[in-house]
């Protein structure tokens, strides 16, 4: 029966397949359904909607509103819960249970009868967590995302999570506002559901996916709480049919050329580092590594065009305003592959071509009038990341870029916590802030925990930013000369491991080094006398994630999940 839609499509197995057919019948029509209904295609959607995660609070009435979509279209809805992560209510980091969802998604596409699934996600880790799982499941996908949160005010002051979240809490810790203060602007960061309205993970994650033609077109950037939103989801839902008609499976959409379209969107929006993560997992899904070294090319004729925090001034519902992602697309038209198809069943040419004409604004610059003149990232090598460390170049201070300095060690997060206040610590602005033991195994989880904060001794006196370095992540929503995802990470017993605080260290962005300043012999001496110190987990996930978990490189998913060759 491999070639049956709807109902009889993956059944459970009793030895008899026609009872398979009888008894599942028997149960879904305790749902109400009708024999017509459950004649016709089914499309599942993925339920993402939690209590804990107010990204996906809008989830109920795009479920509705999708449903409206397939049944016009004459095929039968049918959600499903998956995982719903939300990343300040996963301890210890969204990250660590990235995976995990996917794997959720993934199974459940599999296991239950759909001939097309509607992807809805929205927070950091659920979109590519999706993607993945659609990936390896190759089932007829689209995807749909909760859509970004509207901006708050403070004293006549735009305020959007989570850019503003960390500025105004750098302020509050040097001094500059009262506990008064910050806490009207806790009320404010959040004013409306959604994702956050910055430049961060979500919202670099639903370009990119858009870029890479799983989403209906300008998909990404409509406002979680706007009647367009519930519009989009409608025609999402009714796209889904069609696609499940035309066996239009992921892994036609997700090629090597739009992946590359992906990481050119990824650049040019000032993109989240974690994006790189992210594209590097879902790409090893589909068999179509990425290669660092060549990302990094991309970026040096890819300029930042789209002006949102951090990198720039802007929120994402300007972003909105000013067209969504096919203004961008314009401006980087002569650098994408135009004949990728996407979910819409138009290639990403033919999208650009029928969108209306621009009109004037300041979001997206024109390509001839970047915000920043290269990519958004940069890969950095050497003796320190032999394979690779990320820096975000265009959040960076243009003065710290090429920089020699002395290392000021914190080996845990623990150790980072309990010293990085302490007003007796000895650090200097022009020392280099390292943490190790905070990569995919360290932590675990590689959490966002690579924006090290301005020890308060600096702080107090005004200094706003330093080289930090670390083998974990930074939120996308976060800025300064901060290197990431060191590669491989000192849990492991990268070059990270040795570090101790006065070595030297040198960071030369333009020419891509990261180097730790010791001679051949005292690498090898401290390499030889290094020993692994993070206990193997007894049970659970977490046993399965230490035992499988790849560096940040590969994106941090379990090897057993790569696309076989
Ligand atoms: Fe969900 Fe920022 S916390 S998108």
């Amino acid at each position: 029966m491999a070639d049956e839609h709807g109902m009889k499509r993956n059944l459970t197995q009793y030895g008899d397949q026609g009872f398979s057919v009888f008894l599942r019948k028997a149960f879904i029509k305790a749902m109400g359904y009708t024999d017509d209904a459950l004649e016709r295609p089914i499309i599942g959607i993925t339920n993402t909607f939690s209590g804990y995660n107010a990204c996906h609070k809008t989830v109920p009435d795009l479920i509705e509103a999708v449903k409206r979509g397939i049944l016009l279209a004459g095929a039968l809805p049918v959600e499903f819960p998956t995982i719903s992560l939300h990343e300040s209510f996963s301890h210890p980091t969204s990250m660590f249970l990235r995976n995990l969802m996917a794997m959720d998604a993934e199974e459940m596409i599999r296991a239950q009868p759909m001939d097309a699934v509607v992807l809805i996600g929205g927070c950091d880790k659920t979109v590519p967590a999706l993607l993945m799982g659609a990936a390896s499941a190759n089932v007829p996908a689209i995807m749909l995302v909760t859509g970004p949160m509207l901006t708050g005010s403070f004293q006549n002051e735009r305020l959007g999570a989570c850019t503003d979240c960390r500025r105004y809490w750098a302020k509050y810790r040097s001094g500059e506002i009262d506990s008064e203060a910050v806490e009207q602007v806790n009320a404010q960061l959040v004013p409306t559901a959604g994702t956050c309205s910055v430049m961060g993970t979500a919202s670099t994650m639903a370009l990119v996916t858009e870029a890479l033609g799983m989403m209906l077109p300008g998909g990404a950037a409509i406002p979680a709480v706007h009647a367009e939103r519930l519009r989009q989801a409608e025609l999402t839902g009714t796209r889904a049919v069609a696609l499940a008609q035309e066996k239009i499976t992921p892994d036609q959409i997700m090629t090597k050329a739009s992946i590359s379209n992906a990481l050119r969107v990824l650049h040019a929006t000032g993109g989240s580092t974690n994006g790189i993560v992210h594209l590097a997992a879902l790409a090893g899904r589909l068999g179509h590594p990425i290669d660092l070294p060549r990302f990094d090319r991309m970026g040096q004729e890819t300029p930042v065009l789209v002006d949102l925090k951090p990198s720039g001034q802007h929120y994402m519902q300007d972003l909105e305003n000013a067209g969504g992602l096919v203004t961008l697309l314009r401006e980087l038209k002569s650098l994408l592959n135009l004949e990728c198809m996407t979910v819409s069943g138009k290639t990403l040419g033919e999208i650009i071509e029928a969108a209306p004409p621009s009109w004037q604004q300041d979001v997206v610059r024109p390509f001839s009038n970047p915000i920043y003149p290269q990519g958004s990232m940069a890969v950095l090598q050497g003796n320190l990341a032999p394979n690779g460390a990320i820096i975000k170049q265009s959040a960076a201070s243009d003065e710290l870029m090429v920089h020699t300095g002395r290392a000021v060690v914190f080996t845990s997060l623990e150790d980072l916590a309990s010293r990085i206040d302490d007003l007796s610590l000895d650090v200097e602005p022009d020392d280099i802030l390292v943490l190790q033991n905070a990569g995919p195994i360290g932590a675990p989880g590689m959490p966002e925990a690579g924006y090290l904060p301005i020890p308060k001794k600096l702080a107090l006196k005004g200094v706003k930013d330093m080289v930090r370095i670390s083998d974990a992540r930074m939120s996308g929503t976060a800025f300064g000369t901060i290197v990431l995802h060191i590669s491989p990470e000192a849990a492991v017993g990268g070059p990270l491991a040795i570090v101790r605080t006065g070595d030297r260290i040198s960071l030369d962005v333009p020419k891509r080094r990261l180097q730790l300043l010791l001679s051949e012999k005292e690498i090898a001496d401290r390499n030889a006398a290094w020993r692994a110190n993070v206990p193997r987990p007894a049970r659970g996930y977490h046993k399965l994630y230490f035992d499988s978990v790849q560096q940040a490189d590969k994106g941090c998913d379990f090897d057993f999940l790569v696309k076989e060759k």
